[in-house]
């Protein structure tokens, strides 16, 4: 029985060394860095190719995977690497830091998981790696997947975020996890806090999202997490629209980082994804809404709106209509957040209307349409909430709404893009005829949302807390702040 083959039936116990010898095959296509101008080691790649692209006949064991990993590729469906998987995994396993950029839905979570995951065979420890995410939803998805991926070896995994009791985090510590994913305010909480805990030995950090985690909002949060890791460890930075500007990259202290880049540009989508803009007079945007979700009935789609307001009334108002519409947003309790998100994926419901909250890292291979109700504040917002269709392969459509104050995004938007939007076609007859029935859903909606607002803060409430001066924001509630 080879040593591979031997390791596969193991469990991970946190302390053996049995795992030493895990033979690395060198990848054969891993090409020889050289220095960009930032003076950081990149790798020059080929773009536009999407996850699942089966163009690949590099198999993850070539590319230096151990049996147990491969396997578990297998189970998940995983036939080939994606183009940032067969780019990443080696110069990972090789002990190289790394910036990961790559489109929307191109397969990075297993890109760094899986080099994590051998690592901690190699060697296993509690508390062996930190992932950390923006948002909570995104760090339960990456525990799953962690947790799918290392199915065979047993990892233990804790999740950390906000808007859920400590206590049970605290207890699920005590149990010494090889991986923690986190949000970065309640990861702070708690190595503040939780008796016994810290991350003196930690051997791995991910920043998935990592130009968001580590924009201003962030900032000062992160930089006090930064201060209590190890220096000698492995970090990895992961996103879609990653910028190599030198003075970001270096708060997270990477050491001679190799820079894998899948996309030309930070501001790439898939050539699977078709995109489109619709006029649309500001007051009536509400109708041509309804006119899309009547157009696309039976589709899974998510509604992007840019405040909480507008994600809980428009839910209501489809509703109303009769079409299965859940919201999603900062304001609602997390066990609401994760159980709307839970229908949808489970398409038992299938509109999602969302905040920029479910913008980036979700996960949801059913969803064919995204609608941007309002456009996003920036480029970068763009391109992740499109990128919640067309993922791995598949097809898929993002319609964003212009009204007569949104030319100049829609050209900023097109410009960061490199390419014009094609316009949606609509008969304005055929939307104008939804009118009556619009205009009474509108009007209860108002009145669901007056109630939901004067019950504001009481037990049972929909919407939760009161309104807070900007800037006052606990840093649990970090991601309250995308909506
Ligand atoms: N090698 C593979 N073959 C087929 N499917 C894959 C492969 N690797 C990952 N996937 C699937 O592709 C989908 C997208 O992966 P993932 O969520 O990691 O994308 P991402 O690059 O992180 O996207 P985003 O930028 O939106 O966070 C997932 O459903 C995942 O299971
Ligand atoms: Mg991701």
């Amino acid at each position: 029985m080879d040593s591979e083959h031997r390791f596969r039936k193991r469990k991970l116990k946190g302390t053996s060394s049995e795992f030493n010898h895990v033979p690395r095959k060198k990848h054969a296509v891993a090409r020889a860095p050289h220095e960009n101008e930032d003076g950081h080691e990149s790798v020059a790649l080929p773009s536009e190719v999407a996850a699942g692209n089966e163009t690949s006949t590099l198999t993850f064991k070539e590319l230096g995977i151990i049996e147990s990993l491969c396997e578990a590729c297998t189970a998940l469906g995983y036939k080939t690497p994606t183009p940032i998987q067969k780019e990443a995994i080696p110069l990972a396993l090789q002990g190289r830091d790394l910036i990961g950029l790559a489109q929307t839905g191109s397969g990075k979570t297993a890109a760094f998981a899986l080099p994590v995951l051998q690592a901690l065979m190699e060697k296993p420890q509690p508390y062996f790696s930190l992932i950390l995410a923006p948002t909570r939803e995104l760090a339960y998805q990456i525990s799953q997947a962690f947790e799918a991926l290392g199915s065979l070896i047993n990892v233990r995994c804790a999740v950390l975020v906000g808007g859920m009791e400590m206590v049970p985090q605290s207890i699920a510590l005590g149990k010494k996890p090889h991986i923690i994913v986190a949000t970065p305010g309640r990861l702070l909480d708690h190595l503040e806090n939780t008796k016994g805990f810290s991350l003196r030995s930690l051997k791995y950090l991910i920043m998935d999202e990592a130009d968001r985690l580590l924009d201003l909002d962030f900032g000062a949060i992160i930089d006090k997490i930064l201060k209590v890791l190890p220096r000698e460890r492995r970090t990895y930075l992961f996103s879609a629209t990653i910028s190599s500007k030198l003075e970001t990259l270096q708060r997270a202290s990477l050491s001679n980082p190799a820079r894998v880049s899948v996309s030309s540009n930070e501001y790439q989508v898939v050539s699977t994804l078709l995109m489109y803009y619709m006029f649309v007079p500001f007051m009536h945007k509400d109708l041509y809404l309804v006119h899309l979700a009547n157009e696309h009935a039976g589709q899974s789609a998510i509604i992007f709106t840019r405040t909480v307001n507008t994600t809980q009334r428009l839910a209501i108002l489809l509703r109303s209509l009769g079409f299965g519409a859940i919201p999603l947003h900062g304001q609602l309790s997390q066990s609401a957040r994760l159980g709307a998100l839970g229908k949808f994926r489970a398409r038992s419901r299938d509109i999602l209307v969302a905040t920029d909250v479910a913008a980036r890292g979700l996960d949801i291979p059913s969803v064919d349409l995204v609608v941007n109700f309002d456009l996003p504040p920036d480029s970068k917002t763009y391109i992740h909430r499109v990128g919640r269709t067309a993922r791995a392969g598949k097809s898929g459509k993002a319609i964003s709404m212009v009204t007569q104050y949104d030319c100049e995004i829609l050209q900023r938007i097109e410009a960061a893009l490199g390419k014009k939007l094609k316009e949606f076609p609509s008969e304005r007859e055929e939307v104008m005829v939804l009118g009556e029935r619009v205009d009474e859903a509108q009007r209860l909606a108002i009145g669901e949302m007056k109630d939901l607002h004067d019950q504001r803060g009481t037990r049972g409430a929909t919407l939760r807390g009161r309104r807070r001066p900007a800037g006052r924001r606990g840093r649990d509630d970090m991601d309250r702040e995308e909506g």
